[in-house]
């Protein structure tokens, strides 16, 4: 039986390619395991936009325009009244993205893909008292995102892990948030409109909401010994495992492997919890048994959900807002 998308061709891109089978991502023309090593966020987002717009920026020109942009859209901080910010974290992000401009221009663009960036740091600090720090355009977007959460600047190995997460999740063909986005551009309505239909339909646990609930995992299952029998035990009740299975691919989602790789990073300078990085390994060895003996005709492999849990939190964002960090990409 043919479900969901399976085998309609609802819309072409040249931005990027899924194979499910093989488990790559050739995000426009080159490899992920190309770009996760070779190129910046800033980079990989010039290329994502390279011929869309009259005046589409440069790499070099990208790191300055994205900087301006993030100080443009801070000052919609300041509209941030008590009822905003006492909202979960990604609804007062999203009806913060909602005061935007939405045209159709460069300018309507990059702000859109500032605004997550200052907004979520922004918005967390607020919600725990404390004032919101200023962008510094001279910073990647990576570096500035956790300037801004922490109000100090971050190490070159904690910069480099969230960019390439940046990198590793910015295009993936035609998911729940990019269709969600694409019918509404459809219409014509603007970049901001389309960018809250996205946003909302992330939000969801079987999309971009599903790394918090994976740490919710981890703190329920609390020691290795426990995870098969806490994971039998979610099985058997009908539910599903977070961090598992992929509506494309049928093998291990090769952005699982990109964003553990900055956690292995991050784990050779110290900054993971060698005993939290542990029990997550125990887990999801546990988690692939337990779903191979249950879905034997349908793989279901890692995806990237679930290790950017890991490197989110060991980055210091709470689990509220990891939602808001993947809308960031
Ligand atoms: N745990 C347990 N069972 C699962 C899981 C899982 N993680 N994923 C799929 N299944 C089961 C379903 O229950 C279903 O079983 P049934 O036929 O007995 O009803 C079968 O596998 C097929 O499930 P579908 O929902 O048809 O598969 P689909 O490909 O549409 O779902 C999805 C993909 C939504 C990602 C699913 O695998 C899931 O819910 N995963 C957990 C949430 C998650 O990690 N989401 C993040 C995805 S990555 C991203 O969005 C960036």
């Amino acid at each position: 039986m043919i479900s969901g998308l399976d085998d309609v061709v609802a819309a072409e891109t040249i931005l990027s390619d899924v194979d499910g089978q093989a488990g790559r991502l050739i995000i426009r023309g080159h490899s992920l395991d190309d770009l996760v090593d070779h190129s910046t966020y800033e980079d990989v987002l010039a290329l994502l936009w390279e011929g869309l717009f009259s005046d589409s920026p440069s790499a070099d020109e990208m790191v300055v325009l994205l900087g301006e942009a993030r100080r443009k859209v801070f000052e919609h901080l300041k509209s941030a009244d008590t009822q905003l910010v006492g909202q979960p974290t990604l609804d007062a992000v999203r009806s913060l993205v909602a005061r935007l401009p939405d045209g159709d221009d460069i300018d309507s663009a990059l702000q859109l893909v500032a605004a997550p960036a200052v907004f979520t740091p922004g918005i967390l600090r607020l919600q725990s008292g404390r004032a919101p720090v200023r962008p510094s355009a001279s910073l990647s977007n990576a570096a500035d995102m956790l300037h801004m959460l922490r109000g100090e600047l971050p190490t070159p190995e904690q910069t480099a892990a969230l960019d390439r997460y940046l990198v590793t999740a910015s295009d993936h063909g035609l998911n729940a948030s990019t269709f969600a986005a694409r019918v509404v551009a459809s219409t014509r309505a603007g970049l901001a409109s389309a960018t809250l239909a996205a946003i909302s339909a992330l939000k969801g646990p079987l999309h971009g909401g599903a790394p918090g609930p994976v740490l919710d995992t981890l703190d329920n299952i609390g020691t290795a010994e426990h995870a098969i029998e806490w994971l039998q035990r979610a099985l058997d009740k009908g539910e599903r495992l977070m961090g598992f299975g992929h509506r494309v691919y049928r093998v291990r989602d090769p952005r699982a492997d990109a964003v553990k790789e900055a956690i292995q990073r991050l784990a050779g300078v110290g900054r993971v919890d060698p005993k939290r990085l542990r029990l997550a390994e125990a887990v999801e060895t546990a988690a692939l048994q337990l779903l191979a003996r249950k879905k034997p005709d349908r793989p279901l492999q890692t995806n990237l959900e679930f290790y950017t849990a890991l490197l989110l939190e060991a980055l210091g964002f709470p689990r509220e807002a990891f939602t808001c960090v993947f809308a960031a990409c």
